[in-house]
C-alpha cells in the first residue's frame, strides 16, 4: 500500500485500520475528483471484478456494480444461492476459484468477522480482497463514503464534533468509523441503549445520552438497528426506542444550523429517525449513497493501481 504523488495503490482493502491517513484522504479526494468529473481512468488491460454478497446488501452491492462499470470492468455474475455454495464449497474455495479464473478484484459480505484473514494471508489467491462488510467487524467502503460526506460538508475532520447513536456493538459501520475519525481529529460522542455500548469504545469517545449531546454536534450518524444479530433475548418497542434514542423532529430542531445528520441505510423508518427527516434539509443519507459510488471508484482504481 502505498501513496505516489497524490495516487493511492492498494493491495487489498479489509479494514480502515491498515490505512494511512494520507491513503484515507487520498481515496476521499480521488472519490470527489470522480464526482466532479475532473478525474478519470482509462486501461488498455481488461479487469473482470466479482461481487460475492453472502449477506443481504442494496447500497453496498449495487454502488459496488455501478463503480465496476463507471470504470470500464467487467462485472462477473455471481450469486451465492445458485453457486456451489450450495453443495458445501467453503468461502476460501470460490475464491481461490475466482482467482483461478483471472478475477482481479472480489468485494465480499460476509457475516462471519474477519473473513478475511485466510484470504488474504494464502499464496495461492491472487485476486484482491475488498471487504464489502464482515459480520459486526469492519465495512470500510461505509467508512470512506461517510467520511467523504463529511469532509465535502466541513472540508476538514478535525476537532469535529461526531455523535454516532444506536446499536453500536453489532455495527461495523460505527467501529470502523470511530476508529478513523478519531485518528483524523473528531470529537467522538457515543449515544444509544447501554446494552449496545461497550466499554471498548471508551477509548474513542463519550458515552452520553442523545438528548445531551444534540444541540452540540456538528454530525448525528445514526445507526441501524441490527434485529438480525440480536439474540432475540428482551423485548424491543420501536416506539420506546424512538422516544428515547431516535431523531425525531424536536430533537431535529435542536441541532446546530450548520450540523448534518447521517445514517448508512437501510434506515428503520420511524425507529432511528422519523419518517419526515429522513429527506429533511439536514439530511446527507441520499448524498451519502451517492458518494458511495464515487468513493467505491477511488477504491476500485486503487487496487488496480497496485495490480500494475
Ligand atoms: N449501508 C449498507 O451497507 O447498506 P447495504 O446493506 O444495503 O449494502
Amino acid at each position: 500500500m502505498a501513496v505516489v504523488d497524490g495516487v493511492v495503490s492498494l493491495k487489498h482493502l479489509v479494514t480502515m485500520e491498515t490505512l494511512s491517513n494520507e491513503e484515507v484522504m487520498g481515496l476521499i479526494k480521488r472519490g470527489i475528483a470522480f464526482k466532479n468529473s475532473s478525474a478519470n481512468f482509462a486501461s488498455d488491460r481488461q479487469y473482470f471484478a466479482a461481487n460475492l454478497f453472502f449477506e443481504s446488501s442494496t447500497r453496498t452491492h449495487k454502488s459496488f456494480e455501478v463503480a465496476e462499470k463507471k470504470l470500464g470492468l467487467d462485472v462477473i455474475e455471481f450469486d451465492a444461492k445458485t453457486s456451489s455454495v450450495n453443495k458445501g464449497e467453503t468461502l476460501y474455495d470460490t475464491i481461490l476459484t475466482m482467482s483461478a479464473l483471472g478475477v482481479d478484484i472480489c468485494v465480499v459480505r460476509h457475516s462471519q468477522e474477519d473473513y478475511y484473514k485466510q484470504l488474504i494471508d494464502s499464496r495461492t489467491i491472487q485476486t484482491a480482497i475488498v471487504n464489502g462488510g464482515d459480520g459486526s467487524g469492519q465495512h470500510p467502503s461505509q467508512c470512506l463514503l461517510d467520511l467523504m460526506t463529511i469532509y465535502e460538508e466541513f472540508g476538514h475532520f478535525d476537532n469535529l464534533r461526531v455523535a454516532i447513536a444506536g446499536d453500536i456493538t453489532h455495527s461495523r459501520v460505527a467501529k470502523s468509523n470511530m476508529q478513523i475519525l478519531k485518528r483524523l481529529g473528531a470529537e467522538l460522542y457515543f449515544a444509544g441503549p447501554r446494552e449496545w455500548y461497550s466499554e471498548d469504545f471508551d477509548v474513542y469517545g463519550k458515552y452520553v445520552t442523545i438528548d445531551e449531546i444534540v444541540d452540540e454536534v456538528d454530525v448525528l450518524m445514526l445507526l441501524r438497528v441490527q434485529h438480525e444479530r440480536h439474540d432475540g433475548v428482551g423485548g424491543f418497542s420501536k416506539e420506546s426506542y424512538h422516544t428515547l434514542h431516535g431523531l425525531n423532529q424536536e430533537r431535529y430542531d435542536h441541532l446546530k444550523s450548520s450540523a448534518i445528520i447521517m445514517h448508512p441505510a437501510p434506515v428503520n423508518r420511524d425507529v432511528e429517525i422519523a419518517d419526515q427527516l429522513v429527506e429533511a434539509p439536514k439530511s446527507r443519507i441520499v448524498a451519502q449513497m451517492q458518494n458511495g459510488v464515487f468513493v467505491r471508484m477511488a477504491i476500485i482504481e486503487a487496487i488496480l493501481n497496485g495490480k500494475v
